[in-house]
């Protein structure tokens, strides 16, 4: 197959941050995705409905035909007249949990997870999706098993006395996330992303260190990834896309303490299409990226349509903003795949 057309895609984990970062990316979602579900971690995180009618507004003052779902930064302050009104909202479709200090921007984040089952309950009563960066923030525990952890200390708990919470397990990293996934009910379905499918924690740290393919969940050994890429291929409908696009500037991703986040944006649908050929399974392109992601937020699935062609492309070295760089993940690397613009 030389040429694919499918039903336009959403991006079901997306970072835009704002101003002129969100102004220089935006367009590369844009681009390719109809809609995508926008993570709330700005520096003074979406904490409330206001702050993200305020961010959807400046979301669509730089990209008036893009679709932004909005979510809401998870706090123990929420109370159920808050969460009536992201219910009630047109432009809101979940609340994201961030573990304290997990990621780029979660220091606001949960302190105790035991401490919130009262609001996943509120949540589970009116059915707003509960969006979790599924990783344990303590310290003593090895970073490369902070999502199992997390899935045997809380996840089972949550979702055993939620059962009706529909939960996203965002950027899937592991087999044990797989498996949970595949075990648990049709309330419960995650994300994966281009770099846990495309590489293991070898591209991050053999041969030299390499800062741009550092995200959050950290690339895991290859069995890992091969679980994870096996479900993204699989057909089931609990596994849909999210990229996690995050960019972050050049400075700071290469540094001395660089942040986590690989910014995937401008090629992510390239980036899937090589994989999934690569794995023969190209008719099981459409409905992970287009189908699978908006019948479960119980969006109307897209009417326009996409195309790609096989023809060798390269990811640019970088993108500038103002007098600075962000470099996009697999910067100079060629792809079999691009996207032909309407
Ligand atoms: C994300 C970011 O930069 O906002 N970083 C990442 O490594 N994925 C946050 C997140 O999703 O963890
Ligand atoms: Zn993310």
């Amino acid at each position: 197959m030389t040429e694919l057309i499918i039903t336009k895609p959403d991006d079901m984990h997306l970072h835009l941050r704002d101003g002129e970062m969100l102004k220089a990316v935006i367009h590369h979602t844009a681009n390719q995705f109809s809609r995508a579900i926008v993570m709330p971690n700005l520096s003074d995180p979406v904490t409330t409905s206001e702050k993200a009618q305020n961010y959807f507004d400046q979301i669509k003052s730089f990209c008036p035909n893009f679709s932004p779902l909005m979510t809401i930064y998870f706090s123990d302050q929420l109370n159920n007249e808050e969460l009536l009104k992201i219910r009630d909202s047109s432009i809101i479709f979940g609340i994201k949990l961030y573990p304290s200090g997990v990621t780029t921007n979660s220091e606001r984040g949960v302190n105790s997870i035991e401490d919130c089952f009262h609001i996943f309950e509120g949540m589970e009563k009116i059915d707003i999706p509960l969006l979790i960066h599924g990783e344990v923030n303590d310290t003593d525990v090895d970073i490369f098993d902070r999502e199992k952890v997390f899935i045997d200390r809380y996840l089972e708990k949550i979702t055993k006395q939620f059962p009706n919470l529909r939960v996203v397990f965002e950027h899937i990293s592991t087999k044990d996330a797989v498996e949970f996934v595949i075990d648990g009910s049709e309330n419960l379905a995650a994300t994966i992303t281009p770099q846990h499918i495309m590489m293991n924690r070898n591209h991050f740290l053999s041969g030299g260190i390499k800062p741009h393919n550092y995200c959050l969940p950290v690339l895991k050994r290859s069995s890992h990834q091969k679980s994870v890429l096996a479900a993204a291929l699989s057909g089931n409908p609990k596994f849909f896309l999210g990229t996690d696009s995050a960019p972050h500037l050049k400075n700071q991703k290469e540094s001395a303490c660089g942040c986590a986040g690989v910014y995937s944006a401008p090629y992510a649908m390239p980036m899937y299409a090589q994989i999934f050929d690569q794995n023969n399974a190209l008719e099981k392109l459409e409905p992970f990226a287009s189908f699978y992601g908006a019948d479960f937020y119980k969006l109307p699935r897209n009417s326009a349509k996409l195309k790609l062609i096989k023809e060798k492309t390269q990811v640019y070295q970088s993108i500038k903003i103002n007098n600075q760089e962000v470099i996009p993940y697999l910067a100079g690397c060629e792809l079999d795949w691009q996207i032909v613009s309407n």
